[in-house]
């Protein structure tokens, strides 16, 4: 089995991306850490014990870790996530205890789960990097003990969907994606393999995505909503993984279709999950990977030398090409069998 942290702040596609990791069979989730993003991080909490009750994993501990950025108050982005960051989604109701160490902090997770299984688990962080770049301050080794670090966040060649430049992950902690980017890719540390948006945008779940799934999932058919109709209302199905995501994404879909992006959304991080499963499904190219810090319009942006100007060597790999249907089919077939499962 691939065994794997997650650094999350659910969040809409991070709810995708936590079900893809449960429902793959040779995925065994160490733990799933709670970062402040998308909403506040007692929310992202909330909503990650829920997730996994709701999957009937709550023997997975989940560390519930920073709650707001490094240098800089932290902004939240209701309107693309919803309330508490599950669209339209009720949050499934949680009563079971916390696994593990109920009050371990998510730093001292990233510290103590890779000091226990040296060399063995791939860090996946899908929101702000502000855990690990804290438990890196505490634990510089830290990151010569992960097999592998995939990263969703930045944009390489390509407009950020924050500022003109910047990408919404990064530009919530700047100096967290900075202090992480300079603490990897040397010196036995491995190059992180970076999806940003140039790649992720390409990945649009569509309405038609969401009836594929419901057939998959032998739930009852789900009313498709068009960017028309139905702001709110709830969709039924007799499948509470199904109605669940239905309920979350016409949300996602909403937010894209009144921004210009149409009646779909881009899941960015089940794509950073795939990765992290399997880094043979996308093309990469190796980079210096930074973050501008000052810029008084670009600060946030990543910025790839890829020309050797710094005289520094590689610290990432840029995820460049990948399959998107190839990868879709497995979404939706294993997010298929898990809801069959759960009913
Ligand atoms: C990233 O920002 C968040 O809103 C999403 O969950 C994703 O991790 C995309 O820029
Ligand atoms: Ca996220």
């Amino acid at each position: 089995a691939q065994k794997l942290l997650l650094d999350c702040d659910t969040g809409i596609d991070d709810t995708l991306a936590l079900l893809y990791l449960l429902a793959h069979p040779s995925v065994e989730l160490a733990a799933v850490l709670s970062t402040a993003g998308n909403v506040p991080v007692a929310e992202v909490d909330a909503n990650n014990r829920a997730l996994l009750e709701l999957c009937g994993r709550d023997d997975i501990e989940v560390c519930r870790g920073a709650d707001g950025p490094l240098a800089i108050e932290l902004r939240t982005c209701e309107d693309t996530h919803g309330p508490y960051g599950l669209g339209y989604a009720d949050r499934p109701a949680s009563t079971a205890p916390s696994a593990g160490r109920p009050d371990r902090d998510a730093a001292d997770a990233w510290i103590e789960i890779t000091r226990d299984r040296p060399g063995e688990l791939v860090g996946l962080v899908v929101g702000p990097c502000t855990n690990l770049a804290l438990a890196i301050r505490r634990d510089p080794d830290l990151p010569t003990r992960l097999k592998r670090l995939v990263i969703m966040g930045g944009s390489f060649v390509h407009p950020g969907n924050t500022t003109p430049v910047a990408e919404w992950n990064v530009l919530v902690d700047p100096e967290a994606a900075h202090e992480v980017f300079t603490a990897f890719g040397t010196d036995g540390a491995p190059q992180p393999i970076v999806c940003g948006l140039q790649l992720t945008e390409q990945i649009a779940f569509t309405p038609e995505h969401l009836t594929r799934l419901a057939e998959l999932a032998g739930s009852t058919p789900i009313e498709l909503a068009t960017a028309e109709d139905d702001h709110g209302r709830r969709s039924v199905s007799d499948n509470r993984v199904i109605a669940l995501l239905t309920d979350a994404l016409r949300f996602y879909f909403e937010f894209h279709h009144s921004v210009g992006e149409g009646y779909r959304a881009h899941v960015h991080d089940p794509f950073a999950a795939a990765v992290a499963i399997d880094p043979g499904i996308v093309q990469t190219r190796p980079a210096v990977v930074d973050v501008e810090l000052d810029g008084s319009l670009t600060r946030g942006m990543t910025v790839a030398d890829e020309g050797g100007f710094w005289g520094r060597p590689a610290n990432a790999q840029i995820a460049d090409r990948t399959d998107v249907d190839a990868f879709f089919d497995d979404l939706l077939s294993r997010l298929a069998t898990l809801a069959r499962r759960i009913g």
